[in-house]
């Protein structure tokens, strides 16, 4: 069933098939559009959505910087995205001059915030549609704007009630999709821009999910991964609050699925019947992604991430115990605010106890508006560097250590695609999230296989078919 806004969104799509139509006569060409990702995985989910509807609209997909439909969906959790954006925007300029038929668009969480699109106003005024988060759903309204009116576009809204799931999408995998559960954040961790750019937190109805990974799988979807910004807090907004642990009951039962993955867990709100749901089942991955952020209780405090160091250990080493096969990765912040050599010491005891399988270091960075660019004590840049390269230590040694101690056992791989270096061999994923090359052709993509792990390199394996599953 569609919504309203759905409707009306669809019918703008009509619309936008006359004008391709009718520029495609004009131009004796296919019109192209290339859509750029950076950020998270809710940013690619995001990215399928507006591929989706250019596709439907009657435009081809390229990967080249001179399409006639550029589009960068954005991300500004740490400054360096923004400067990667602004770097390609400068490049396009020169292009726009030789086509001009070149459309350029700019969406996602950099466009929520206002400094952005003053300098956007003002330095790069070649572009001709701006919109924000909130209002990707009316993506085919404003590009059929774009191209009726004289004006750039500027639309960004500060909040929606709007959930518009029932667009057209283009999958990037056959086989694998993601899926929103749930939209924005409510936690504001101190250091942190998302719940300023993507709002408060808002949960979908457990149905439409349901409904919608029913759809995924008779089209072929074995492997899903429920996104949000803090999934176990799931549900808890929703007229009839489902918890985190029932969604993924009622996701297991649906036929065809074969695996089931989420991102991201927020250490403050794992429930002991998230623990069991996962132990008990066969579909629900190995791995669990458990931001850390620091090891330091007086640094997750002023982080206002809500657990203390004891607090983080108990819960990953209780997992640890109770599905011992698991993964356990994590994010880490170097860096922040008043972080001493003490407090990092801290985080590479965590480190070095928890044995995370992976983790990804980054260094903090200042993100205007939030409470941490307000702190006095910012930690000098050369500190910073020393920090940040005995975490990457500890984290590399622990990640080798504990990776390696699948090798020799048979184990579930899905195909997930041609291997680069070698086209006799594909690459799959484990259940853990491991990366395992394997002999292969195009024609085991999306399929699963009982695979022997037979040499670890660091941070994949090689392995033999033992036999399809
Ligand atoms: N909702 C997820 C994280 C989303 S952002 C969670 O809470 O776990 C992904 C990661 O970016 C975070 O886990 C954090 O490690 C990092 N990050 C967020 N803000 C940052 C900042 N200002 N500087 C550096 N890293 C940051
Ligand atoms: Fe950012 Fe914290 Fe929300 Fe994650 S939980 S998105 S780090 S505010
Ligand atoms: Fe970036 Fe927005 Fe995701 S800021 S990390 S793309 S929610």
């Amino acid at each position: 069933m569609l919504n309203k806004e759905e409707e009306i969104q669809l019918s703008y799509i009509e619309k936008l098939k006359e004008i391709v139509k009718e520029k495609k006569n004009k131009l004796n060409r296919d019109l192209t559009c290339q859509v750029t990702t950076f950020g998270c995985q809710m940013n690619a989910r995001d990215s399928e959505k507006l591929l989706g509807i250019l596709k439907e609209a009657g435009f081809k997909e390229t990967d080249s910087d001179d399409a006639d439909f550029v589009i960068y969906n954005t991300c500004t959790v740490r400054d360096n995205a923004n400067q990667r954006v602004y770097g390609r925007l400068g490049a396009l300029k020169p292009k726009k001059a030789i086509n001009k038929e070149m459309r350029i668009a700019l969406c996602g969480c950099m466009t929520q915030e206002k400094s952005v699109i003053d300098k956007l106003k003002k330095s790069y005024n070649f572009v001709d549609l701006i919109f924000g988060t909130h209002n990707l759903y009316s993506f085919p309204e404003l590009l059929y704007r774009m191209y009726t009116e004289k004006e750039p576009i500027v639309e960004i809204w500060d909040k929606t009630d709007v959930i518009a799931e029932n667009l057209p999408v283009d999958r990037k995998y056959p086989f694998k999709s993601g899926i929103n559960i749930m939209f924005g954040c409510n936690n504001f961790c101190t250091y942190c821009i998302v719940p300023y750019v993507r709002g408060r937190e808002r949960s979908r109805e457990a149905s439409e999910i349901i409904a919608e990974i029913e759809r995924l799988s008779k089209e072929g979807v074995s492997e899903v991964m429920l996104l949000g910004q803090n999934v176990n807090s799931y549900g808890k907004n929703l007229k009839e609050p489902v918890s985190f642990a029932e969604l993924l009951r009622r996701v297991e039962k649906i036929e065809g699925i074969r695996r089931i993955r989420f991102m991201t867990s927020h250490p403050k709100d794992l429930s002991d019947e998230l623990i069991e749901v996962m132990k008990s089942s066969d579909k629900i991955c190995k791995h669990l992604h458990l931001p850390l952020q620091s090891g330091s209780s007086r640094i997750l405090k002023a982080m206002n991430r809500v657990y203390d160091k004891e607090k983080y250990l108990d819960l990953a080493l209780k997992i640890r115990r109770e599905i011992p096969d698991i993964s356990i990765t994590t994010d880490i912040i170097v860096g922040f605010p008043g972080e001493t050599a003490a407090d990092v010491d801290e985080t590479i005891d965590v480190i070095n106890k928890v044995n995370f399988d992976n983790a990804f270091t980054f260094i903090y960075s200042k993100r205007t508006g939030t409470p941490a660019a307000a702190m006095e004590n910012q930690v000098s840049e050369e500190e910073v560097k020393v920090n940040f390269d005995r975490v990457l230590l500890a984290v590399q040694e622990s990640a080798k250590k504990q990776l390696g101690r699948f090798k020799g056992q048979t184990v579930e791989v899905l195909c997930e695609g041609m291997n680069e270096q070698d086209d006799s061999f594909v690459d799959g994923r484990m259940s853990q999230n491991v990366i395992v090359h394997f002999k292969g052709d195009p024609s085991m993509i999306g399929r699963y296989f009982d695979v022997k792990l037979t040499d670890f390199h660091g941070f994949y394996y090689t392995g033999e078919i033992v036999s399809e599953r």
